[in-house]
């Protein structure tokens, strides 16, 4: 593999940095609907064969810019050479005419070895982290860098799967028997209470499965555009599922772990789901006891995690809580599609987390990190010195002339 990369490294570097100048081209989901509807196969192989290169070449060279040890740590280095592998598969194609249904049948074959061979990178990156925090610490700069990079990294790899499942399920001839209004990934009638019970369910079983117990689950909706009406979205049903799941893990993990041991029974998990004109929000709201304010930015970090970490070799039972990634990708689906979410707390009680999506499939416009001038510096110049007072470290400060730590 070395071999094959060193003779080919000269033209495939000119290459990647060909496309990595283009600007990526983000699609609505209105947009992916609206193809996907009297859709057409040579005109996506066309988009595809120049906008997956693109998007693939700006991580490539943003991968680069990460600090040597951590690109040559063994697993991000097989990351990168996927990368490599899979921009060189897709470059075969730049030439070949779109009239050939041979040229689109050897496509989509290429296209689905690409997302097989990137399914485990999630997890590969992960351990690469992982590792180098262990041998050599995180200063400041290299862990704002690091959380920079794996938001964009993550975000790209959801919009290059994005990309790849639409024309492997509109082209693939294989359409799922249980959902034949789905185009491609997307649901055009998405009904949120029944994802969020979806969700809640599967989260429940793994909950009992740990812990034997788990709380209810209680929803709530409302639509202020059509008072009786449930509420539907324009969207792909598996992204909320993924976030949704997500968040009723940790709620629960929270909730089961305060009400442990104790007489009452657990409270169970509130859902509330609304629909205004710009936005759809989800809130679920857990008792399971909240976090301090202080720590609520930290949640977001890749890697923060309260739970033991599990085993990257052994794949046992999933456990409810593991690396620290649930919330940040979470966050990462939330914002794709111009969404977000937010985490709000109230120490002692509880916690409310809400996932904001774009009411209006027309505004859902993916959002992708751009490979320029102004991401480049960011992996360059540190922070400038802190503008405002820091009570926590003068407090720390004070605390060691009375012989004590006591910040955790
Ligand atoms: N609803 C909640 N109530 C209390 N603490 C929470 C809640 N949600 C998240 N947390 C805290 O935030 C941390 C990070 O959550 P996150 O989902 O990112 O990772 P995790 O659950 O630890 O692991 P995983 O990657 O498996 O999700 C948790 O370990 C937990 O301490
Ligand atoms: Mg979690």
């Amino acid at each position: 593999m070395r071999l094959f990369y060193g003779l080919l490294k000269q033209p495939l570097l000119k290459q990647i940095e060909r496309y990595s100048r283009f600007s990526p081209s983000p699609l609505s989901i209105k947009q992916f609907l609206d193809f996907g509807r009297d859709a057409c196969e040579k005109t996506s192989f066309v988009f595809l064969r120049k906008e997956l290169p693109v998007r693939l070449a700006s991580t490539a060279r943003e991968v680069g810019l990460l600090p040597d040890k951590l690109l040559h740590h063994p697993s991000v280095n097989l990351v990168r050479n996927g990368y490599l592998q899979s921009f060189l598969e897709l470059l075969e194609y730049e030439n070949k005419s779109p009239e050939d249904p041979q040229v689109l049948v050897n496509f989509l074959q290429v296209l689905i070895n690409i997302r097989n061979r990137h399914n485990d990178v999630a997890p590969m990156i992960a351990q690469g982290v992982i590792e180098y925090k262990e041998k050599f610490g995180f200063d400041p700069f290299t862990s704002s860098n690091i959380q920079y990079f794996l938001d964009r990294f993550y975000i790209n790899r959801i919009s290059f799967r994005m990309l790849i499942n639409q024309h492997t399920l509109l082209f693939g001839g294989d359409i799922n028997p249980a959902h034949p209004k789905h185009i491609g990934s997307i649901d055009p009638t998405c009904n949120v209470a029944d994802v969020v019970r979806d969700a809640y369910e599967k989260a429940k079983m793994l909950c009992e499965q740990y812990y034997l117990v788990a709380p209810e689950l209680k929803i709530e909706e409302f639509n202020a555009q059509a008072l009786d009406k449930p509420i539907q979205v324009v969207y792909v049903p598996s992204h909320l599922f993924h976030m949704l799941f997500e968040l009723f893990k940790n709620s629960m993990r929270a909730t089961v772990e305060l009400y442990e041991g104790r007489k009452e029974g657990c409270p169970a998990i509130k859902t509330l789901v609304t629909l205004g004109q710009e936005d759809l929000s989800i809130k679920i709201s857990d008792q399971g006891g909240g976090v301090p304010l202080r720590k609520i930015d930290r949640l977001f970090n890749y890697m923060y995690s309260t739970a033991p970490r599990p085993s990257l070799e052994s794949r046992r039972a999933a456990p409810l809580a593991g690396f620290g990634y649930g919330l940040p990708i979470c966050r990462l689906y939330a914002r794709y599609f111009q969404g977000d979410l937010k985490l709000y707390s109230m120490e002692g009680m509880g916690t409310d987390t809400i996932i904001y999506l774009k009411a209006l499939s027309s505004e859902s416009f993916e959002r992708l990190p751009v490979f320029n001038k102004s991401a480049c510096r960011h992996y360059k110049t540190a922070s400038e010195a802190d503008d405002w007072s820091n009570p926590s470290s003068e407090a720390r400060d004070a605390s060691k002339y009375k012989g004590q730590d006591k910040d955790q």
